[in-house]
């Protein structure tokens, strides 16, 4: 399978449920929660006999879990890669046996395209692009730039790794902000504080942070406020996911802008099963929906957010 979208027809018998083997990441997040919850409803509300697999944040347990899948003879297997490499050998074995592979979330850093059909998740790069315009533009008149800090989420993940690189390119053009450090806060709110009070010891004198998620952004909250600093004023903090209670804490005035990553593609990912199965194109790439938020817009979403 190249780059293009492509007809698929397993030639399933349309009175036999489609069988989904998915394999989750696990459960560090409120965004990994709402996300589990939206591919289950997805699969009940069609009816596909899915098989639902939670890796602990573990990538062994998820080539388990696809071995598995593959002996079981599933039609389809999704997965939701903990980290980028390492998938080349199972995968292979997934495609060997006829069984096509869709990526949920995240990617794999295979050359080998043939090794999945479709991916479906965010554009990382653009929610940290989105982080810094924010900041370059809070900070544009001050008189000297911005020091900033980033909490980053786990080592080798693909929204780690490209909402850095997409942070890192626009802070690198906007002359008002100075990236000063970083460290890893594993997408928790215990992370989030322990990466914080590593950073405030280096710099105590921050202007804003970059938390790549809420609970890691909330986590950071409750250190600076025990530092007796006022975080969302200063240090200013964004953080991505815009979840119920990263939007509480926007309005709240504890973080300043958030940027959203929706975790409810589970109808995209079902309908793209029943394609695969049944016949029907399907995309090479499904990119989720984003949007921005700040005080008043937190405000105005709060009532409908679901997760
Ligand atoms: O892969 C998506 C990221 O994983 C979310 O932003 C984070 O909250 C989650 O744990």
């Amino acid at each position: 399978c190249g780059q293009e979208d492509e007809g698929f027809d397993l030639g399933k018998d349309v009175n036999v449920p489609q069988r989904l083997g998915f394999s989750q990441v696990g459960s560090e997040s409120g965004w990994r929660l709402a996300n589990t919850r939206s591919i289950k409803k997805a699969a009940g509300l069609r009816e596909i006999d899915l098989t639902f697999e939670n890796a602990d944040g573990d990538q062994k347990k998820q080539i388990a879990h696809i071995e598995s899948f593959i002996e079981d003879r599933v039609d389809v297997i999704a997965f939701s890669p903990v980290v980028e490499s390492g998938w080349d050998a199972v995968l292979r074995r997934a495609r060997d046996a006829g069984i096509p592979v869709v990526l949920t979330d995240r990617l794999i850093d295979s050359t080998d395209t043939s090794l999945y059909v479709c991916s479906i998740g965010a554009e990382f790069i653009s929610e940290g692009n989105l982080a810094a315009l924010y900041l370059g533009n809070t900070f544009a008149k001050a008189k000297k730039p911005a020091t900033v800090v980033e909490i980053l989420g786990t080592k080798d993940s693909t929204p780690t790794r490209q909402r850095s690189e997409g942070f890192a390119a626009t802070a690198a053009k906007e002359k008002r902000l100075r990236v000063v450090g970083s460290e890893p806060g594993d997408w928790t709110k215990a992370g989030g504080e322990a990466a914080m009070r590593k950073l405030l010891r280096s710099h105590p004198d921050l202007d804003a942070v970059f938390a790549q998620n809420d609970e890691m952004g909330l986590g950071a909250v409750s250190v600076l406020e025990d530092a007796g600093m006022d975080p969302g004023q200063k240090p200013r903090i964004v953080t991505v996911d815009a979840t119920k209670a990263g939007l509480q804490a926007l309005v709240a005035g504890k973080l300043t802008y958030v940027v959203e990553c929706s975790p409810e593609f589970g109808d995209d990912l079902m309908d793209v099963v029943v394609d695969l199965c049944l016949g029907g194109t399907v995309p090479r790439r499904v990119e989720s929906e984003k949007a921005v938020f700040d005080k008043a817009s937190a405000e105005d979403a709060l009532p409908d957010r679901t997760y």
